[in-house]
């Protein structure tokens, strides 16, 4: 996995963790939500709270390719964990280089790894760089971002993921132009990863599977930072990185909800969540100052261009929040 962590990162971090079939062989931490040092903080941290302390965690990048780091404390709080206070980790940031880690992982298994990606594309654009075979080294690549019927989350038409890093993004669809369509990357952009908009009551209904109560979230009189006080560790501190996440949305005019992409992408990459795609060409604009970090996505052919995507149009929120509820609900209980 890949990832700017970030609430909604947090969210499929702790899922991928929750299933014990999932070998995850290692996070690697892009700068985007919060910088890269933060998310791999963020990121071992975790890992510890759920139980998988092992999995190595690295640094790649520390900037987009071409243009400045933008971060988006307002979205994620100041740290990405909105108003949860992990507890320091314990272990170390590996000492090399994500890129090559990548690599290396996906030369040493050639056909078995499956890349998730919930970042801008950096990291795996870097990787593509210096082994264009990986594409076919890898079984599947996931990709959260970008939005294709033109209404974006940072500009009126640009998600956040393909508007912090274009060129990267550009880079990586265009590393995939041609290749057969099992090959192309399953991309999860906001038509459907807005749709998995979680709620409070599925959140108490989580935190009930792990056996506790959270309260706090159902209030309606919510007062911004008030800490949960649930009695499991993973709950409150997951209820306290959503309840940020929950204001964010409602002070966008969004509702008292929060749109955990991420968590989707995951669900995605595991195979367990249904869903349906069409194939397209997929186009990053990485110039236009109003257009910047928007995709376009062809899926007529029109161009005459190779498709290099296939995004995912149709999926299933009612089961996407069953599996949350089961699946990291019981992490909790363990
Ligand atoms: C994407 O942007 C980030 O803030 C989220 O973590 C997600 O990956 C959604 O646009
Ligand atoms: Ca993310």
């Amino acid at each position: 996995m890949d990832c700017d962590t970030g609430i909604d990162d947090a969210l499929a971090l702790a899922y991928l963790c929750s299933l014990p079939n999932v070998d995850l062989v290692a996070v690697s931490s892009t700068p985007g939500n919060v910088d890269a040092e933060q998310v791999a903080r963020n990121n071992l941290a975790l890992l510890e709270l759920c139980g998988r302390p092992g999995v190595p965690v690295a640094i790649g990048t520390r900037a987009p390719l071409r243009i400045p780091l933008v971060t988006t404390p307002e979205t994620h709080g100041p740290f990405g964990i909105g108003y949860a206070e992990l507890p320091e980790p314990h272990g170390q940031i590996q000492a090399v280089d994500a890129v090559e880690l990548w690599i290396e992982a996906a030369r040493s298994r050639p056909g078995e790894l499956t890349a998730l990606l919930t970042a801008p594309l950096t990291n795996f654009a870097l990787a593509l760089r210096a082994e264009p075979r990986l594409p076919e080294l890898l079984r599947g690549v996931v990709i959260m971002g970008g939005s294709y019927f033109y209404q974006g989350n940072t500009t009126p038409t640009a998600e956040w993921n393909t508007h912090v890093d274009p060129d990267a993004a550009a880079e990586v669809f265009a590393a995939f132009s041609g290749l057969p369509e099992e090959r192309l990357p399953v991309v999860c952009a906001l038509e459907s990863t807005e749709r998995i908009e979680l709620r409070p009551e599925q959140v108490a209904a989580l935190a009930a599977r792990a056996g506790c109560e959270e309260p706090e979230l159902l209030a309606p009189e919510q007062t911004e930072g008030r800490r949960s006080t649930a009695s499991n560790e993973l709950v409150r501190h997951l209820s306290d990185m959503l309840r940020f996440y929950f204001e964010f949305h409602r002070r966008n005019g969004q509702g008292y909800a929060a749109h955990v992409h991420d968590y989707f992408a995951a669900s995605v990459a595991v195979g367990t969540a249904t869903y349906r795609t069409r194939t397209a060409t997929v186009h990053v604009e990485t110039a236009s100052p109003r257009l910047i970090g928007t995709t376009v996505a062809d899926f007529r052919g029109l161009w005459g261009e190779p498709p290099n995507a296939r995004i995912v149009v149709e999926n299933h929120p009612a089961e996407a929040f069953d599996e949350l509820v089961r699946s990291v609900g019981g992490l909790g209980r363990r």
